[in-house]
C-alpha cells in the first residue's frame, strides 16, 4: 500500500519548484531550495527503496558537496564503508593511491541557510566515525548500498516543511504558447493525470531520462560499453578501505570495492553495450583468472549463485539550460563513464553551484532565473569537465584494445609507480578535488610522453628509429582519446 500522504499533493497552487525524480540529485536540489524558503513539489515514481548497482562509491568531492548542502548525515546509519583511496593492480604488481591531504584542498564551503545544527558533519555510527571524517589528515570518500543512501536522502528531503512529496509517473513537461515550461503532468494512482504548476521545473530523472530531450532533441547519450556487476559476500579485499582497479593487457578493467561490512561490489567492464550471450562463461574466461587470489573464494561463490546484473555505460556532454522555466541536472544533463565513480560527485557539486546561483532569487522572476542558469552552464565546467574527461580517457587506456593503447595503459601504471606528484595529482582529479582542466591536459600529456619514453627504452639503441615512429603514433592515439572529449566539455 502506498502511503496516502504521497498521493495528495495540491494541484491548485503554483509551486516555486517542481523537482522530477528522487534519485541522488532530486532530493539534494529539493532540500537545498526548500532551505532557501522555496515551496517545493518533488515527484518520484516509486518512493520505496530501489535495488540498483549504480552510485555506490562517493568520492571525497561528493562527500564535501553533501557537507556544503548540510546533508552529510545521508551517509550515516546505513552501514556505509569508509574509502581512503585506491589500489591499482597491473600484471602482478600493485600501487596504492591514497586520497589527497586536507591541507592541500580548500576548506568546505558552507551554504547559507542550508548548513545548520552540525548537519555538515558526519556522525558516529556502527561503521563510520566522526573523528575519521573530521580529523583525519586526508580526505575520505564513502561506499554504501545505493538504496539505503537514497532512503536517507529521501528522508532528509521529507523533513523539510515546505516540501511536498508525490508518488507518480511524470508523463509530460507542460509548456505555454511561448514554449516556456510551466510545470509537469503527473500520473498519480487514483487521481489520473494531474497538472502541477511551478515557476521552475527541475528535471532529475536520471540515467534513462525521458525529459532531457526537452533541452534539445539531440541531447541523447551514447553507450559504448557496459558493466556486469555481482555481490561478493564476506570477500577478503586485498587492501581494505580502498577501491581496487584491476588492469591487464589481456582483459577489461575490473572494479572491486566494499560497500558494507558484508558486501563487496565487483563491476566487470565489457566492451559493448550488448552483453555476451553467456555471461557466466565470459566471467569464467575473462575475469576470474585475473582476480587477486584473496578475492577468489567470494567470487567463485557469487558465480555459483549466478546473480549478475548489468548496466550500460553512457556518455553525454552537458547542454546549456536555455529554456525559460526549465532546469535539467544530474545524469539527465550530463553523464560520463562510471569507471572513476564520478557521477554523484558531479551531480552533487552541480547542486551546490545551482543553489548558490539561484537559491536567493524570486522564482516568479523567471527571466532572472534563466539568466543565472545560462551562466551556470559555464561555471560548472571547470569542476565537471575534469571528472568527465578523466573517466573517458582512463577507460580508453584501461580497456586498451590496440597496441598503442596498451602501451599507454602500461605507461599510466608505471607513471603512478613513480609516486609523489605522479600519484597525488591524478588522485586529486579523480576524487573531485582539483578542478583544473588545463592541468589535467598537462598530466595526460606527461603520461603519454612517459609511455613513449618507456617504449624507446624497451626497444634499445637499435630499435630507436622504430621506437620514434611508434612514439608518434602513441602520442597521436593519446590525443585522440583525450582532445575531442575535452573539446566537447569545454566548448560545448
Ligand atoms: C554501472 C554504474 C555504476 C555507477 N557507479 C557510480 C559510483 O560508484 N559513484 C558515483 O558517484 N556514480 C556512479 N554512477 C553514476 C550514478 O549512478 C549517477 O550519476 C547518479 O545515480 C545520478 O543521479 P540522478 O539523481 O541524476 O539519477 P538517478 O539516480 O537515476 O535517479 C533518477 C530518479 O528519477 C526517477 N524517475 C525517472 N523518471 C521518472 C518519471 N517519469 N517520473 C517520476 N520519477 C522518475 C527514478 O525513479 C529515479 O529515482 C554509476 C553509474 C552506472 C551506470
Ligand atoms: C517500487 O519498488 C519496489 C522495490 O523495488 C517494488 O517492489 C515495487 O513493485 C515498486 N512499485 C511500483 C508501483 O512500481
Amino acid at each position: 500500500m502506498v502511503d496516502a500522504s504521497l498521493l495528495n499533493a495540491d494541484s491548485n497552487v503554483t509551486y516555486d519548484v517542481i523537482v522530477i525524480g528522487a534519485g541522488v540529485i532530486g532530493p539534494a536540489v529539493a532540500t537545498g531550495l526548500a532551505r532557501k524558503g522555496k515551496k517545493v513539489l518533488i515527484v518520484e515514481r516509486n518512493w520505496s527503496m530501489p535495488d540498483r548497482i549504480v552510485g555506490e562509491l562517493l568520492q571525497p568531492g561528493g562527500v564535501r558537496a553533501l557537507r556544503s548542502l548540510g546533508m552529510a548525515q545521508a551517509i550515516n546509519g546505513i552501514d556505509a564503508y569508509p574509502v581512503t583511496g585506491y589500489t591499482v593492480f597491473y600484471d602482478g604488481e600493485q600501487v596504492d593511491i591514497p586520497y589527497p591531504y586536507k591541507s592541500d584542498v580548500a576548506p568546505v564551503e558552507k551554504l547559507k541557510d542550508l548548513v545548520k545544527d552540525g548537519n555538515d558533519k558526519v556522525l558516529d555510527d556502527s561503521t563510520l566515525s566522526t573523528r575519521d571524517y573530521e580529523e583525519d589528515e586526508r580526505e575520505r570518500g564513502v561506499a554504501f548500498v545505493h538504496g539505503k543512501f537514497l532512503n536517507n536522502l529521501r528522508r532528509i528531503v521529507g523533513e523539510e516543511r515546505t516540501v511536498t512529496r508525490l508518488q507518480g509517473n511524470c508523463v509530460q513537461i507542460l509548456k505555454n504558447e511561448l514554449n516556456e515550461v510551466v510545470g509537469a503532468k503527473v500520473d498519480v494512482e487514483g487521481r489520473g493525470k494531474v497538472d502541477f504548476k511551478a515557476h521552475l521545473t527541475v528535471v532529475c530523472d536520471g540515467i534513462f531520462s525521458r525529459f532531457r530531450k526537452e533541452l534539445d532533441s539531440q541531447h541523447i547519450p551514447s553507450a559504448g560499453s557496459s558493466f556486469v556487476g555481482m555481490s561478493l559476500m564476506n570477500a577478503k579485499n586485498p587492501v581494505p578501505m580502498h577501491g581496487h582497479v584491476i588492469l591487464g593487457r589481456s582483459h577489461m578493467p575490473i572494479l572491486v570495492y566494499q560497500i558494507s561490512p558484508q558486501e563487496t561490489r565487483i563491476l566487470c567492464a565489457y566492451n559493448s553495450p550488448k552483453l555476451p550471450s553467456n555471461v557466466k562463461a565470459w566471467l569464467i574466461k575473462d575475469v576470474q583468472p585475473f582476480l587477486p587470489k584473496s578475492l577468489r573464494p567470494s567470487f567463485d561463490d557469487a558465480l555459483l549463485d549466478g546473480k549478475f546484473r548489468s548496466m550500460p555505460n553512457s556518455y553525454l556532454p552537458a547542454k546549456q539550460n536555455d529554456i525559460t522555466g526549465l532546469c535539467v541536472v544530474g545524469d539527465a544533463l550530463n553523464m560520463r563513464h562510471p569507471l572513476t565513480g564520478g557521477g554523484m560527485t558531479v551531480g552533487l557539486n552541480d547542486v551546490v553551484l545551482l543553489v548558490k546561483k539561484i537559491g536567493d532569487l524570486d522564482f516568479s522572476d523567471r527571466e532572472t532565473v534563466l539568466e543565472e542558469l545560462l551562466g551556470y552552464h559555464y561555471e560548472r565546467k571547470s569542476y565537471d569537465s575534469v571528472l568527465n574527461v578523466l573517466s573517458i580517457a582512463l577507460y580508453s587506456l584501461f580497456a586498451a584494445d590496440s597496441d598503442n593503447l596498451k602501451k599507454l595503459q602500461r605507461g599510466c601504471f608505471k607513471y603512478f609507480q613513480r609516486g609523489g606528484d605522479c600519484v597525488s595529482v591524478p588522485v586529486a582529479f579523480l576524487s573531485g578535488l582539483l578542478p583544473k582542466p588545463l592541468l589535467l591536459t598537462r598530466v595526460f600529456s606527461a603520461v603519454a610522453l612517459y609511455a613513449v619514453y618507456l617504449n624507446i627504452e624497451e626497444r634499445g639503441f637499435l630499435g630507436l628509429p622504430m621506437a620514434l615512429l611508434e612514439g608518434i603514433t602513441i602520442l597521436f592515439t593519446a590525443a585522440k582519446v583525450f582532445t575531442p572529449f575535452l573539446y566537447r566539455e569545454i566548448c560545448g
